[in-house]
């Protein structure tokens, strides 16, 4: 679907030389947002506090819970039920529970941060702090090392490959990311407990790492170090991925090994992928300071939801530049380079993206999944959601109520920010060029194509009233042989643009969603006990190491069953004090016990 291009009708010079008209400077529009937010919220919250003692939807409504959000059963291990029983049982001892608190905190322990623009490992010797990482889950992980094939590849990345007993099942595929985000220096002083010391202070393991993403691959090598020393012996092969700069991109790490799984594997090879996940909160609940993504599971708005992140966004920096003739300063042109720039850019804020919550979208299935599910949803915004599967009047309505929150809409929507800008050398000379890139983050219905095609639609006018040749990525839009005072040049900055993810299917034939699924109430129901907790697809706010492991299989999940609880609990990763709840990082390790056995004896898979 062609985005919808509003071209001002007035954009001529002169109105961009006087005072602007619609800007906001970004200290009052981030005044205003708030403010907005803040009403926005009491003004919800005050509407429905009969709805919250109500519950979810009543009997009499039209539609159905179960048609709004479908939930699978829970599905505990059958042909494996006494052995997971056994292990359910060790894991809750007071015995394990020393052990994985020693087996994270001692990673914890073993700083391996990753940090921008990093060398080539031999070259940049910061990398050298991970060959202490792997001398540390060498010795601690006796059982895995002594059992799984090791390969190193590009030095520091890690596939373990756990042979099952039958070849023709295609392999379960779990992957982790070793590094770290850098403690700033400066903040150090400000951690409860010291970053790198893996503190325990008998409730909370605190430490760079606890969260992200530490926990998910110690919670994976200490899963499989116990099966085995239980006696398992998998008929599925399991293959563990463990790259070593996801906090930077990848390019080291998940990069090369993507590369050797598709050359020893093949494509669409493995049965299912699970990496980390981590996701925004959902509108109107949780405010946060920084980046507020956490928690693959946790309560929001009353309800205990788990959201597998089935997408993610794309990306793509443009870099607008603009050429003229230089001259002297002193007997100017009306515009300079600068000036046309400045007017480009201006364009672009006046016409921000529209966002739309598509329907099929992995963003509107978590929202029917609150309409159904969670008592605490205000009610406007429930029957907004509820009449959205047959009415586009109450899909807007429902969008107007969502997009109240910047978080959300952001999510939603394609972006568009203005992060870089250059131009001029002297003050006496005209300056001869003028960049800047604007950064996009693509929603997930949309593509890279679709933001190429409307950035260049949107200064098609603009170049020609400027009297500029225009060329974007690669394409010559005016025609070179028209005389032209100047040059508008659009292109992908650094040639890094990508597409949003390939969607994971999660109807109600996609087997491993619904293996996913299936494991995650169970992993719910053995650990906390009711059957309480809602499945529904959800998006990463960001990008993982599978950006690079879309051929591998289709069947992609962000998600690790690290519950962060509610709003009061609430952290921000990234920042200060990253810890994890020692009981939270057990059900996580019982999370990927119950995968492993329910993927292994999986017929459907
Ligand atoms: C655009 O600039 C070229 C080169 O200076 C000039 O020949 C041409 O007449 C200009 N066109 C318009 C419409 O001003
Ligand atoms: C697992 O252990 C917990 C206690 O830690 C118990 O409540 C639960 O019933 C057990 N579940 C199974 C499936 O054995
Ligand atoms: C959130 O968690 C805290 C601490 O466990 C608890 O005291 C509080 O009641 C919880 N709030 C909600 C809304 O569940
Ligand atoms: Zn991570």
């Amino acid at each position: 679907m062609a985005p919808t291009i509003v071209v001002e009708k007035d954009g001529l010079l002169p109105s961009y030389t006087s005072a602007p008209r619609k800007s906001l400077s970004p200290l009052r529009a981030t005044i205003y947002l708030a403010l907005a937010l803040v009403c926005t919220c009491s003004a919800l919250w005050s509407l429905d506090l009969p709805e919250l003692l109500h519950g979810g939807l009543s009997e009499s409504e039209d539609v159905s819970a179960a048609d709004l959000c479908p939930q699978p059963s829970a599905l505990a291990p059958s042909k494996h039920a006494a052995f997971w029983e056994t292990l359910n049982e060790t894991y809750a001892t007071d015995d394990f529970a020393s052990r994985a608190v020693e087996w994270l905190g001692g990673a914890i322990r073993v700083p391996t941060q990753s940090f921008d623009k990093m060398g080539p490992i031999g070259t940049d010797h910061r990398w050298d702090a991970f060959g202490p990482f792997h001398d540390y889950i060498l010795s601690s992980f006796p059982n895995v090392h002594a059992t799984l094939a090791l390969t190193k590849v590009n030095t520091y990345g890690l596939i373990y490959e756990w042979k099952g007993s039958d070849d023709s099942l295609k392999p379960l595929l779990l992957a982790a990311h070793q590094d770290v985000v850098p403690v700033n220096p400066d903040t150090v002083d400000e951690w409860t407990h010291p970053p790198f010391s893996g503190h325990f202070d008998g409730e909370l393991l605190w430490g760079r790492g606890t969260s992200d993403d530490k926990n998910g691959l110690i919670g994976i090598l200490s899963t499989v170090e116990t099966l085995i020393e239980n006696g398992f012996k998998p008929t599925r092969s399991v293959v563990l991925a463990f790259g070593f700069d996801e906090e930077t991109s990848g390019l080291f790490g998940a990069a090369k090994l993507a590369d050797y799984l598709l050359e020893n594997f093949g494509e669409n090879a493995f049965a299912m992928l699970v990496d980390e996940g981590g996701k925004l909160p959902w509108p109107l609940e949780h405010p946060c300071k920084v980046e507020c993504i956490l928690g693959d599971y946790m309560i929001e708005h009353g309800k205990a939801f788990a959201t597998p992140g089935i997408a993610e966004k794309g990306y793509l920096d443009v870099r607008v530049e603009v050429e003229s003739p230089g001259g002297h300063s002193s007997v100017p042109p009306p515009h300079t380079t600068i000036g046309i720039l400045s007017a480009l850019l201006v364009h672009f804020e006046a016409n921000p993206y529209t966002p739309r919550l598509g329907r099929g979208t992995p963003i509107y299935q978590k929202s029917l999944c609150l309409a159904a599910h969670a008592p605490g949803l205000p009610l406007d915004l429930r029957r907004a959601l509820q009449n959205a599967v047959k009415s586009d009047k109450a899909l807007r309505a429902a969008e107007k109520l969502l997009f109240q929150d910047r978080m959300f809409k952001s999510l939603v929507g394609t972006t568009q920010a203005i992060d870089l800008i250059q131009g001029g050398v002297k003050t006496n000379a005209l300056p001869e060029s003028a960049w800047a890139v604007v950064n996009h983050r693509i929603a997930t219905d949309s593509s890279l194509d679709e933001v190429k095609e409307h950035d260049t639609n949107l200064l098609k006018d603009l170049a020609s009233e400027f009297n500029l040749s225009y060329t974007a990525f690669g394409e010559d839009i005016t025609g070179q042989d028209k005389p032209a005072y100047g040059k508008l040049r659009l292109s992908d900055a650094w040639g890094a643009g990508l597409t949003p993810a390939p969607i994971t299917p999660t109807d109600k034939d996609a087997a491993p969603y619904q293996l996913l699924a299936g494991t995650i109430r169970a992993t719910y129901n053995a650990h906390r006990g009711g059957d309480d907790v809602v499945v529904s697809p959800g998006i990463m706010s960001g990008n993982t190491d599978t950006r690079y492991y879309w051929k591998l299989t289709p069947h992609i999940f962000r998600y690790n069953h690290h519950y962060t609880g509610n709003s009061t609990l609430f952290q921000d990763i990234h920042t200060v004090n990253e810890f994890i709840a020692v009981d939270a990082y057990i059900e996580m390790i019982k999370f990927f016990t119950i995968l492993i056995l329910n993927a292994d004896e999986s017929t459907s898979l």
